[in-house]
């Protein structure tokens, strides 16, 4: 028996020495000192000894036992030490690598000039209210002072969702349901989502308005021409030439569109101002008497001045786009130029 507990002895702590890995040694640790290990298989057998021979048995036994768990702890302690030193020389980390930088977003240059366009007008006392974009026939053109054969209608071709509900074509009927609101003096402006089966180069069938509405006691013609004169000097910069083209629309009266002179060819002729020099970014004009009727206003006590610009036409001139498909293909290359930063206030 005493040669058993010298037998197990040498071999547990050969296969102690021998355990390469935390893992190893805990396999050994269960196959000696485990609840149904050699130790207690020796133990067990106490029984078959002589009675006096059994309290040094035991002794032994437990000797071992104490001898073993210390040669354990031990090893477990300089195979952890040593893996992790293995661990940590793979894992050095070579601090002349280049960082991986984290790619930022950038302010879609729509958004730019909406926010530049807002901030423009906020600071001449505007305020920016919204409408919807599935609107009423009787907000986008009954209102208006386009009857349901009146030829302008064609002027917007219209996507229709029933007779009497489409995508609105224009900015415009956010003026009728605010005038409808509110009373006199109004300034406002509306940015938003507009549609037209309309599309070439510039043209596209979801493009982007802002429609401005001021309403009040003595407003006239000059002060339409100088406010948007001051919209494009602090949007283009001070040097930029507008022209005002007398043009109709049933809603303004007197009614003018407004070109600014093409920055893309600095006036020589391209494709996008189709060989003019000019590109035309917004309509404009007296609100017509009718329209301020229709919503209760005494024309004789008030009137105002309306616009509708085209916030894609405004960013192709200011960033020199030759194409208003590119602001809608989502191109991150195309997008990443117009810079990461906010800076959206002028
Ligand atoms: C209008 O939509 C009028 N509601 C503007 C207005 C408002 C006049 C208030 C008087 C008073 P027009 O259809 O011309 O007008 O469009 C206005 C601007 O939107 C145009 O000058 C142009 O810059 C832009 N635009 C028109 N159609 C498109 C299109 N398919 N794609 C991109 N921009 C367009
Ligand atoms: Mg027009």
């Amino acid at each position: 028996m005493l040669n058993r507990v010298e037998e197990i002895r040498k071999s547990a702590l050969a296969a102690c020495a021998q355990a390469a890995s935390v893992k190893e040694l805990e396999q050994a640790r269960v196959k000696f000192l485990g609840k149904k290990g050699e130790l207690t298989l020796l133990l067990r057998s106490t029984g078959q000894l002589p009675p006096e021979e059994r309290p040094k048995f035991g002794r032994l036994v437990n000797e071992l036992r104490d001898e073993l768990e210390a040669a354990w702890n031990q090893r477990e302690e300089q195979l952890f030490r040593e893996e992790e030193e293995r661990r940590l020389q793979a894992e050095t980390i070579d601090v002349t690598l280049p960082g991986r930088t984290i790619a930022r977003g950038s302010v879609h240059p729509i958004t730019r000039i909406i926010e530049e366009t807002k901030a423009i007008f906020m600071y001449m006392g505007y305020e920016v209210v919204e409408g919807p974009e599935v609107e009423w026939d009787y907000y986008n053109f009954e209102a208006l002072n386009i009857p349901p054969d009146h030829p302008a209608r064609d002027m917007q071709d219209t996507f229709f969702i029933t007779e009497e509900l489409l995508l609105r074509s224009q900015t415009s009927p956010v003026q009728v349901r605010v005038m409808e609101k509110r009373q006199p003096p109004i300034r406002i402006l509306a940015p938003g989502k507009v549609y037209r089966a309309d599309s070439d180069i510039t043209h596209s069938p979801m493009f982007h308005q802002i429609e401005g509405l001021v309403v009040d006691r003595g407003i006239t013609f000059a002060d339409l021409k100088g406010t948007l004169e001051l919209f494009a000097r602090r949007m283009f910069g001070p040097d930029i030439k507008i022209r005002l083209r007398p043009s109709y629309f049933p809603f303004t009266e007197p009614s003018a569109e407004v070109d600014v002179s093409c920055i893309i060819c600095r006036g020589a002729g391209c494709r996008v101002c189709k060989d003019t020099g000019w590109l035309e970014i917004l309509g404009s004009g007296m609100v017509d008497p009718r329209v301020l009727k229709g919503v209760g206003y005494d024309p004789q006590e008030v009137s105002g001045f309306a616009f509708g610009m085209g916030v894609e036409r405004i960013a192709m001139l200011k960033y020199g786009v030759n194409d208003i498909r590119l602001f809608f293909e989502n191109d991150v290359r195309f997008l990443a130029q117009f810079g990461s930063q906010g800076g959206l206030l002028c």
